[in-house]
């Protein structure tokens, strides 16, 4: 007999679509696997054969063939040993497959006929969607994260037992969990709120940082922080995703698949809410950062999409790591070539990098810093300009003073206090909302993504604005990069200001946002 069954592949950041085929005749007995396949899935026989046992049912003396089709894209993982179960299952007679037409299966198979948990599900349940399936079977510890797509039934299962029990249809799917989550759902949102959010009003005093961080969440411009060791660098890169604009409901679902591919999708959160924060550390590894591996998995660029990538001690980085970033920062994606096909993934998040002004970290404190003039050169140049071209805001940061850090705790929220995330992010998000409806035509959203000759035509200066702009050209001997760099931060911080020209006041805090020309 031969039965089909559907499945899907991640592919990249989607799904696509596998029909699973298997075809039992008389022969000389045996069970292969076909159809451009790992040896990963060629393993699923021995857990199918192991996993059909344990529920009772043992293959008959057969010639089984499963095949996975299309035979163009390569099949990788576990997530095929419960269709091919499936598939084999009905190709024997043991299961009525009717039941299992327009339904999608992917999960992995113990050899006692558990469950396990995989990778990807919420990509295939979307995949199963579009493909007009109207129900899926995933496994239990999946099934939250399966319900996030609506307008299709999901199901999950615990062991080999539950699917066949449901392919007889002795049993309708329905699992004392499906009642109680949405409840559940509800309080762990709740729960989520309750805990302690990072906030900007957690930092004393560095009001240029904090001004800073705001330019840089609305114009979406890439942020360096230098300054001595404990002045808060690292805690207000922590707090940039706060005060960018909230999340649509398809950039969460854009988020959370690619959290889900990696692996990384937390238990209690099947929908991320709030922009990511990657921190990763700067030994590492180029695979990690950009995304590779022999099955490709999306790197810390691509975790950090929508949200920020935060690299601190930037200086002590490999220059060739530093260096694989310009790709991500100019195209916003990564490309990966393996040999089972081309992979594209979104890596549109803002750079924040912090580093020490030298050696020893306490430049120009000259009672602590006893680091040579070339010492501290050598150090700076570790930076490429290349990549310095690709930042557009270099804040330098003190240490807090006592005054200010003994300074009585604002409440967050209250009159006056001024500085806490919510009041930043209401200024980000208006400044958002302008440049939103200026470049919609122009296929960019942030003033950042300007290019030369679009500068000319959206950043229109006062002639006051002008004549400083000139001045400083001239005596700082700008660059024409550092001058569009300046147009570009003070086009963000007249669009704060709600301004449509760029005035004399917001030029001089561009200028004073780049101090490192
Ligand atoms: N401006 C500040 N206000 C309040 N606490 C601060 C401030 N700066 C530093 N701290 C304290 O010092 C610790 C280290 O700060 P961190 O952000 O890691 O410094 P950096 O990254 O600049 O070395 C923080 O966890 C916090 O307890
Ligand atoms: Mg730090």
């Amino acid at each position: 007999m031969f039965c089909r069954i559907r499945s899907a592949v991640i592919s990249g950041v989607d799904a696509l679509s596998v029909a699973v085929e298997a075809d039992a005749s008389t022969g000389l007995p045996m069970f292969s696997i076909i159809g451009y396949v790992s040896s990963q899935v060629r393993e699923a026989q021995e857990r199918v054969r192991a996993a059909m046992r344990s529920c009772g049912i043992s293959l008959p003396p057969q010639r089984l063939t499963v095949n996975l089709a299309p035979g163009d894209i390569r099949k990788d993982g576990t997530r095929f040993d419960l269709p091919i179960a499936a598939a084999v299952l009905g190709a024997i007679g043991a299961i009525d497959p009717v039941i299992l037409s327009e339904t999608m299966l992917i999960g992995e198979l113990r050899l006692d006929g558990r469950v396990e948990q995989i990778n990807g599900v919420l990509p295939s349940v979307l995949c199963a969607k579009k493909a007009g399936c109207r129900a899926c079977i995933v496994p239990e510890g999946n099934q939250a994260e399966a319900e996030i797509v609506d307008g299709i039934r999901s199901i999950g299962i615990r062991d080999l037992s539950d699917l066949i029990r449901y392919a007889r249809g002795e049993w309708d799917g329905a699992t004392a969990a499906d009642s109680v989550s949405a409840e559940k759902d509800a309080e762990r949102i709740k729960g989520k709120q309750k805990e302690v959010q990072p906030d900007f009003a957690d930092i004393q005093g560095q009001e240029q940082m904090k001004r800073c961080a705001v330019i840089a969440a609305a114009g979406f411009h890439n942020l360096l922080i230098s300054g001595p060791p404990g002045a808060g660098k690292s805690m207000a890169a922590q707090r940039i995703p706060t005060i960018l604009p909230e999340l649509t409901r398809d950039e969460q679902l854009e988020i959370t698949k690619l959290y889900s591919i990696a692996g990384l999708l937390p238990r209690d959160q099947p929908l991320l809410r709030f922009r990511p924060f990657r921190n990763p550390h700067h030994s590492v590894t180029p695979a990690a950062l950009c995304g590779g591996g022999r099955i490709p998995q999306p790197g810390e660029v691509t975790l950090a999409h929508r949200g920020v990538l935060f690299l601190d001690e930037l200086p002590e980085m490999k220059r060739e790591t530093i260096e694989l970033l310009r790709q991500p920062l100019e195209d916003r994606h990564v490309t990966i070539s393996r040999i089972g096909g081309t992979f594209d993934y979104p890596a549109g998040f803002l750079l924040v990098a912090a580093m020490n002004p030298c050696p020893c970290g306490y430049f120009p404190d000259r009672s602590k810093c006893q680091c040579s003039p070339a010492e501290i050169s050598l150090y700076r140049r570790k930076i490429s300009h290349a990549m310095m071209d690709r930042i557009d805001l270099h804040c330098e940061v003190k240490a807090v003073p006592y005054h200010q850090l003994t300074a009585v705790e604002r409440m967050k929220g209250e009159a006056g206090a001024a500085d806490d995330s919510a009041h930043m992010r209401k200024q980000v998000t208006a400044a958002v909302r302008i440049q939103t409806a200026r470049y919609q035509d122009l296929g960019i959203h942030f003033n950042s993504e300007l290019q030369a000759a679009q500068i000319r035509q959206y950043c229109p200066v006062t002639d006051d604005a002008g004549r400083t702009l000139k001045l400083a050209f001239e005596t700082l001997r700008l660059s024409a990069r550092g001058y569009h760099h300046i147009l570009r931060v003070g086009r963000t911080i007249a669009d704060l200001d709600g301004s449509e020209l760029i005035a004399e006041g917001h030029i001089s805090e561009a200028i004073m946002c780049r101090n490192c020309d």
